[in-house]
Parts: C-alpha cells; structure tokens; sequence
C-alpha cells in the first residue's frame, strides 16, 4: 500500500436537528484495501458512509480524493471521483429489469443514444462477477431479497468505482452467497479497488479487513488490525464494555402440548410434504439455504398462500387460513423478512409504527390514548435497546437495525399464541441480539409464547432454539435437537 491514501474523511461532523449522528470523525482509505466500519444500531455507519458516497453532506469536515479536497453534492458527484454505494436498504427500481437497474446511471451514451445491447451486455459482465446465477432480463420484483441486495452491488461495481462502499450487504444472504461475496470483494480488491465495509458478522469483518475502524455514538473509538481483531476486542470497542455471552440453557420440550401441527404441507415449485410439530413454550428454528422455501413456508402458514394440500391443526383444531387476518385472529402472527416493502409505514411515527395492529387497545386511530401507547412502546424500546430521540420522530429517521427492533416490538405488544419471525435479528448489532433473544426466551417462558424462528446465522439458532429444522429445495430435511446440533451437521443436513 502506497502513503498517500485514495480517500480521506477529516473531522467530519453531522447532526439531525438535535442529534448529533456523528462527531468530528477522522479516516482513510488505501488503494487494495478493505476498511471495516463497526459499531452497535444507531453508531453512525450509515451517515458516515452516505456522507462519503455523496447521498448527504456532513455538517463539518472535509473530504479528499487523492489528496484533493472535494464536495460532493450528489451521489453522481461522488461517482465521478470514483466512489459508489451499495446500500444497506433494497433502493432499486421494481418493475424494471435487473440489467436496467444496474445501468441507470451508468448507461453507455446518454439519453436518446443510449446502446443497450452493450448496455445488456455490461450489465450481465458485473451481475455475473458478483453472482451467476440471476438472469439480467429479470424483473427486479421477482427476486428475492439477498438477490436484489447482490444487483445493488453489480450496480455500484458498474459504475467502474474504484472505492466501492457495501453497508451490510451479507445481512439478507446465508452461508454459500456470503463466501461468493467475500470472494469477490477479495477478487477486486486485489486488483487494486477499495471497499468501506460495514457488518455486524464480526467473523467476516476480521477474515475480510485490512483495517477495522469502530464507532460508538458518532465518535471514532479507535482502528486496529485484523491480528488484533478478536471478537472480544471487537465487542468492547463497539459497546465500551466486554462481550455479553450467547448461549440460552437446554431445555427439554417434549412433554409440552402441541399447539401447532403441520400434516405433510405442500405448495407447488415452494416446498413439498412438511410435517412438524411446534410445542407450547417451545422456539423452533428454521434453517437453510436461499431458495429452500423457509419463508414460502411461513407466508402460506400465515395464510398469505394457499397450499396445495396438507393439514394445519392449532391446538387441536383444523385451520385453513384465507388471508393473514383470519391467522392473527387465531394468534399465528408472521414477522415478514422485508422491513421497509412489508414491514414499515414511513409517513408514520415510530410509536403509530409500533403501537399500529394493537391501536384499538389505545381506543383507535381517533380517540387514542396516547400516553398509555406512549409508555408501552417505551418500555418495550428499553427492553429492545433500541436507540431513537422521541417516539414521535418519523420511523425513517432511525438507523436500520433500530427500525427493526421496533418491528419486533410491534409483534410483542399483541398477544399470540405462536409467532413466525422470518430473520428478526437481520442488521442487529451483536449485544441487541442477545437482549432479542432474551426476551423472546422469556416470552416463551411467561406466556407460553411458541416461536418459529427462521434465521440464516446458525450460530443464533444454535444460541437460542430448542429444536432446529433444516430444509433444503423445498423439502425438509430433518429436525434436530439443539443438544446435538452442530455448525457443519446442520450445512451438511442442508446441503445433503
Ligand atoms: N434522517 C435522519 N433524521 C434524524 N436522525 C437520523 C437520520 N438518519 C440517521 N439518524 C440518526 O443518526 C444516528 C446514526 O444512524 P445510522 O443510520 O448512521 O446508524 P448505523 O450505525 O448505520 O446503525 P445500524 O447498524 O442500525 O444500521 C441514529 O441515532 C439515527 O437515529
Ligand atoms: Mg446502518
């Protein structure tokens, strides 16, 4: 690595109104380097990151690019020095083509002259260095979400960047497409381009980085090493105090009713033949690939899909869900994967957000009881740890694992008897997952709450679920007892 750096952010500052989401920040960026941005929900990443890629301008401070200082106004600005962003929320056109999507902005010609067979043709050379498996001709609407996350990241490649910044691009893909990622990022950083990036997987951070940056409440803690980069050091960083530990007791279900029976399920091109029981009290994980039909599951269960055929049986009574509504009348309540398409009403504030399926307990949308809404919502925020300025603010003005955790919180202010959460803990910060977790573990123990957890780090199942259901292509390919799990018997099972 050469002395001068390819990117320098000085004392750079930035407030919301009285939130200060960053204070007097200092860093670099050489040429074939990774630089990691740590730090809990809420640190600051995302606005240092925006602020780099031209999508917000920092309050104070200055940028350089190869030594000389620049402004950006726009993110198109910011392209023209070289730096793109693959953001951490899906922002892609839906109705139009994945190739489309990749080349706006960065079309070859412009306007009328626009060449789109050699437009195609790019598009579907970057898609395909990041992922081959995506047809470019594709709309964007019929991708998953890890999909859409991989053609934001062709975008931001398209644009012939040599500072790429990815902001959590791992947290919507499981194991296999995470090591494709690291992969590539290995690939082009070799080849001389740089990268920003920002995970709460603390592994790939360390297998990944040349240097770790933290940030804690808007101000730089420090910078370090991959060699230094334990998991501790790293937590300690992050929160100022050393790494809780995961890791919830063993417990033996099996004497419990059943309150959910599932009798051989079947959805056409989803899944196939799905048996299993849930237990009262009990929180079964779901694990498997991309593509292994956990959250068609889910949905169909939730009744937003028909099945095929099969048997649904709560508490002992057959049940065929029409539509969600009728389910959350039965108390099955499903956490969708997608906070801001199906999770979030932007124009509203974070407790309506909150508070909203539970409103007619506060007396309505007209003659609501606010204060009683008010304290629920904030006690269940401390719970959560979730970080906000007022409950009344817009829920787009928190950072992105802090909008989740008022999803969760949503789901916890109304009562239900089984709840499906489709990777809850998506984009949260290491010591939040712990206190999610917590409280769902004590959910099950108060109210006899059932959980289904879907999730894509195992570790979290392993941490947290008493049984662990493995499916693979649609079909489910066994159930296994927290006692005996392990890491590689679980890939292997889905995999098999
Ligand atoms: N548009 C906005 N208006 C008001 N406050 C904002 C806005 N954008 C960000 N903030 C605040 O700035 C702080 C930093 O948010 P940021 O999104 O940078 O966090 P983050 O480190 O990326 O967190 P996460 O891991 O949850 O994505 C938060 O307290 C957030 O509420
Ligand atoms: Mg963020």
């Amino acid at each position: 690595m050469t002395d001068q750096p390819l990117f320098e952010a000085r004392n750079i500052t930035k407030t919301f109104g009285p939130v200060r989401a960053l204070n007097d920040v200092s860093l670099t960026l050489f040429p074939g380097e990774v630089h990691s941005i740590i730090g809990e929900n809420g640190a600051g990443k995302s606005t240092l990151m925006n602020i780099v890629c031209g999508r917000l301008r920092p309050t104070e401070g200055q940028l350089f690019v190869n030594g000389a200082e620049v402004q950006f106004h726009s993110p198109l600005e910011a392209q023209t020095h070289g730096i793109a962003i693959a953001p951490q929320e899906i922002n892609l056109v839906p109705h139009l083509s994945v190739a489309e999507n990749i080349l706006l902005g960065a079309q070859r010609g412009r306007a009328a002259a626009i060449d789109w067979k050699a437009t195609v043709r790019d598009a579907t050379h970057y898609l395909h260095e990041v992922d081959n498996s995506i047809d470019p001709r594709a709309r964007v609407t019929s991708l998953s979400k890890a999909q859409q996350q991989l053609v934001q990241i062709a975008r931001a490649a398209a644009t012939q960047a040599r500072i790429i910044i990815f902001d959590e691009p791992t947290a919507m893909l499981t194991y296999r497409e995470t090591e494709m990622l690291m992969d590539y990022i290995r690939r082009i950083t070799a080849e001389g381009r740089s990268a920003f990036y920002i995970s709460h997987r603390l592994d790939e951070v360390r297998d990944l980085s040349h240097r770790i940056t933290a940030l804690r409440d808007g101000v730089h803690v420090g910078c370090i090493g991959p060699e230094e980069a334990t998991r501790e050091k790293m937590v300690t960083m992050m929160a100022g105090r050393p790494a809780k530990v995961g890791g919830h007791s063993l417990r033996d279900m099996s004497d419990r009713p059943t309150v959910l029976e599932v009798r051989n399920l079947s959805r056409d091109h989803e899944f196939e033949d799905v048996s299993f029981d849930l237990r009262e009290g009990e929180i079964l994980g779901v694990s498997g690939l991309i593509g292994s039909g956990r959250t068609e599951l889910a949905k169909c269960l939730f009744g937003a899909t028909r099945a095929r055929s099969g048997a649904v049986r709560l508490d002992g009574k057959d049940v065929a869900f029409h539509a969600p509504i009728d389910a959350i009348q039965a108390g099955l309540i499903y956490l969708p994967e997608e906070r801001k398409q199906e999770g979030i009403f932007p124009l509203l504030s974070i407790a309506e957000n909150t508070a909203l399926p539970t409103i007619d307990r506060f007396g309505g949308l007209l003659t609501i009881r606010n204060r009683e809404m008010m304290e629920e919502v904030g006690k269940l925020a401390a719970q959560l740890k979730a970080k906000f300025n007022s409950l009344r603010d817009p829920i787009t003005s928190l950072s992105g694992g802090n909008q989740q955790k008022f999803i969760i919180a949503r789901w916890l202010m109304r009562d239900a008897r089984v709840l499906i959460m489709d990777e809850p803990t998506r984009g949260i910060d290491v010591n939040a997952k712990l206190e999610i977790q917590t409280v769902l573990r004590r959910l099950t123990e108060e109210r006899g709450l059932s959980i289904i957890l879907i999730s894509s780090e195992m570790e979290e199942l392993l941490d947290v679920a008493d049984r662990i259901l493995v499916m693979h292509e649609g079909e489910l390919k066994g159930i296994v007892d927290r006692r005996d799990a392990t890491q590689e018997g679980l890939l292997e099972l889905a995999m098999s």
